[in-house]
């Protein structure tokens, strides 16, 4: 039985906690937040389209409710900290759940610097608990597909990479922090990250970045637009942001265009993958109907329950993904192609 401690009770935890409870040889035995209320289980305040399928009181089935990060990493009784607290305390709080043994899911972005990534590098290296960042795009079933089937070789070699996540800013979150980019880094190190992370995973970190970008309502850069060179005429495009109108749907897409085939996900034109190639029309390729939060959240756990590193999601790539989305800034604040050897 692992036994797990959620820190953070608002849209990332909820969601963590509904994948947890309907996952065998786990129990949920305490929840975390700093608003009495949410730690108590009492989830009946909507967030974002969050489905309100909550129980009334989470924290009345045996779950103890706990204000500090302090109580829940000195707990004996839970062996694994989720941690969905915002962002500007994931490096303190999984570096004292760390500290204390505990193995540690904590929500992307790894940190809100590359520097402080390392420091949680640092501590999952010393630290008899695993760690690993929740980066749910690596898992997410149209983009494990995209991945495995360029990476089978079957349309030979990548020509080109498009990916894309816009949307509006988010309203939802608790005191508007998403909206401070002291707090959550702003839409590039927010939202963004996914796909910095899934282009260095397909592809592996580019020759030199070319990014330019404008400044948001987070105060931060709040849209990128990013060309990745590789060499060889080889260029991964990337647009992050959230920066449309009020009301403009939440988007993600990937575009692979390989040798032989393109490979194509848009989130909205549904779950199947798109592969063309030489057909007037494109062949739809089924994949697993899950999504890449309740995937990472089983394979952690398989990760703990054999005590085995997560290979697929190790913290120097999470905090690869800050150092290439900084570069990614450093860019935008010059005006000038940044070498990523630098
Ligand atoms: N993987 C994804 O697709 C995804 C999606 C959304 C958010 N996230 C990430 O998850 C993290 C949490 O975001 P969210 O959307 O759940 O935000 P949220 O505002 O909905 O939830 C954060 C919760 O933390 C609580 N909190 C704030 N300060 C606290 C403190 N000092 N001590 C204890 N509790 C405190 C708040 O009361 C709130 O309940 C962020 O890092 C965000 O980037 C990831």
């Amino acid at each position: 039985m692992i036994r797990i401690g959620i820190a953070g009770c608002g849209f990332m935890g909820r969601t963590c906690y509904a994948i947890l409870a309907e996952r065998p040889g786990v129990r949920i035995v305490a929840l975390l937040d700093s608003e009495p209320a949410r730690r108590l289980g009492d989830w009946s305040q909507q967030i974002g389209n969050l489905p309100s399928r909550w129980p009334e009181n989470a924290g009345g089935k045996g779950i103890r409710a706990m204000a500090s990060i302090d109580e829940m990493v000195s707990a004996d009784d839970i062996d694994l900290v989720v941690i969905t607290l915002p962002t500007y305390l994931h490096a303190p709080a999984a570096v004292a759940a760390l500290e204390h043994g505990k193995h540690v899911l904590c929500e992307k972005p790894m940190a809100l610097t590359a520097d402080d990534c390392l420091r949680v590098c640092a501590a999952a290296a010393e630290s008899p608990g695993l760690y690993m960042t929740g980066q749910c795009i690596r898992f997410w079933p149209q983009y494990v597909e995209i991945k495995r089937r360029v990476e089978s070789g079957e349309y030979g070699p990548i020509r080109s990479v498009v990916l894309r996540r816009i949307a509006s800013p988010p309203g939802y979150s608790q005191d508007n922090w998403l909206m401070d980019h002291r707090l959550s880094g702003g839409a590039l190190i927010d939202l963004h990250v996914h796909d910095v992370d899934f282009a260095h995973v397909l592809m592996g970190p580019p020759r030199a970045i070319t990014a330019s970008g404008t400044t948001g309502p987070s105060g931060g850069v709040d849209h990128v637009c990013a060309l990745w060179d590789y060499g060889d005429g080889l260029i991964v495009s990337l647009e992050g942001g959230w920066s449309y109108h009020a009301g403009f749907p939440f988007e993600m897409f990937v575009n692979v265009r390989c040798e032989r085939a393109t490979l194509q996900w848009r989130m909205s034109d549904g779950p199947a993958v798109k592969m063309f190639a030489d057909a007037a029309e494109p062949q739809e390729l089924a994949v697993k109907d899950s999504n890449g939060w309740a995937e990472e959240i089983a394979y952690f756990l398989e990760c703990v329950r054999r005590g085995r590193q997560p290979e697929l999601c190790m913290p120097e790539s999470s905090a690869l993904s800050i150092r290439l989305a900084e570069l990614e800034r450093e860019s935008i604040q010059c005006g000038r192609r940044v070498n990523c050897d630098a």
